[in-house]
């Protein structure tokens, strides 16, 4: 199995956990993936007992309440720790965080932080799995099934492998996007053809060196391609490097109904919001039929719901 057993906390076993597609196999994603459509449909009991603890450092709509839906219909007590009235506002570190949570003696914690590698921090110290929402900018693996679930159901096929030769363009500032990377492992180990498109300066180092399809065009970046993805300008994680305008930005790399129909017309548009309206993406594409937008963020519960009962059912068999 590619979910990673969590370090073990000090005489517990140890359980499984999902902090980043990178390391997973297709099989373990596969199998999550199918799960997802069978929970949608109506196939798999809502009868799970146990405690989800969801602990967001930073700011989130659809991803925490996605998770907050999918632990309640699932049949789990969630708890949301108000980070900004938590002992972590007195400076509490987040590994005595983590060991005052897992003395309540949760299933299941689910982490957002800004910081590169935090939900290994909280699997380190606590017996639950662990399940990351999001760590500064390095993955959102969540996110990538939610995002295979859509692309699976518009293409209408059966398993993960056959996105294998869609041809996905991502759009936008790569550099600072967890997003990003999950979907590029995810969609690496599917076998699809990726293009990354934007200003050098959004672009991470060292990807065309390394023989990723790497364009500053979006003419070339999009002609005839079969998805566009496209990303939020990260505006809190510039850290001074920021492109020169926003306007110039929707100049030169916006989405607008125009550039798509001149370019793939018949592609379809995603973006894990939230969305930054007349920047990356232009109005009059939000409602657009091409636009996958709703359908990811309803996908959303049904791909975390998945996870969560994955990872659930392993825990019962690892369980102490
Ligand atoms: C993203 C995030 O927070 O990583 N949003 C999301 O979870 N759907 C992307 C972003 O913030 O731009």
């Amino acid at each position: 199995m590619g979910v990673q057993a969590a370090t073990v906390a000090k005489g517990r076993q140890p359980a499984p956990s999902f902090t980043s597609i990178r390391g997973c196999e297709s099989d373990a994603l596969d199998s999550i993936l199918q799960l997802a459509r069978k929970i949608r449909a109506g196939g798999v009991g809502h009868s799970r007992r146990g405690l989800q603890v969801n602990l967001f450092f930073e700011a989130s709509t659809r991803t925490r309440t996605s998770f907050e839906v999918a632990g309640r219909r699932l049949g789990l007590d969630v708890v949301n720790l108000e980070v900004a009235s938590s002992s972590v506002s007195k400076g509490e570190s987040l590994a005595d965080t983590v060991r005052t949570i897992d003395a309540i003696g949760p299933d299941v914690i689910v982490v957002r932080h800004s910081r590169a590698g935090a939900p290994e921090v909280v699997a380190a110290n606590t017996a639950a799995s662990v399940i990351n929402a999001g760590d500064g900018a390095r993955e959102h693996p969540t996110q990538a099934v939610l995002d295979a679930m859509t692309l699976m159901d518009r293409f209408q096929i059966a398993s993960m492998a056959d996105l294998r030769g869609l041809s996905i363009a991502v759009v936008g500032d790569i550099a600072h996007s967890r997003v990003a990377r999950s979907n590029l492992s995810l969609w690496s180990l599917a076998g699809a053809n990726i293009r990354l498109v934007g200003p050098r300066a959004f672009l991470p180092p060292g990807f065309a060196e390394a023989g990723w399809d790497v364009h500053h065009d979006l003419e070339n970046g999009l002609r005839g391609t079969d998805v566009v993805y496209l990303l939020r300008v990260q505006l809190e994680r510039q850290h001074g490097q920021m492109y020169p305008s926003m306007g110039e930005y929707h100049r030169r790399y916006g989405l607008t109904k125009h550039r798509l129909e001149r370019l793939a017309p018949d592609a379809l548009v995603m973006h894990p919001g939230p969305v930054n309206r007349g920047v990356e993406i232009a109005d009059e594409l939000m409602t657009d039929d091409r636009c996958l937008i709703q359908d990811q963020v309803t996908n959303g519960v049904w791909a975390r719901m998945a996870v969560l009962d994955f990872l659930l059912d392993r825990l019962e068999k690892v369980s102490c």
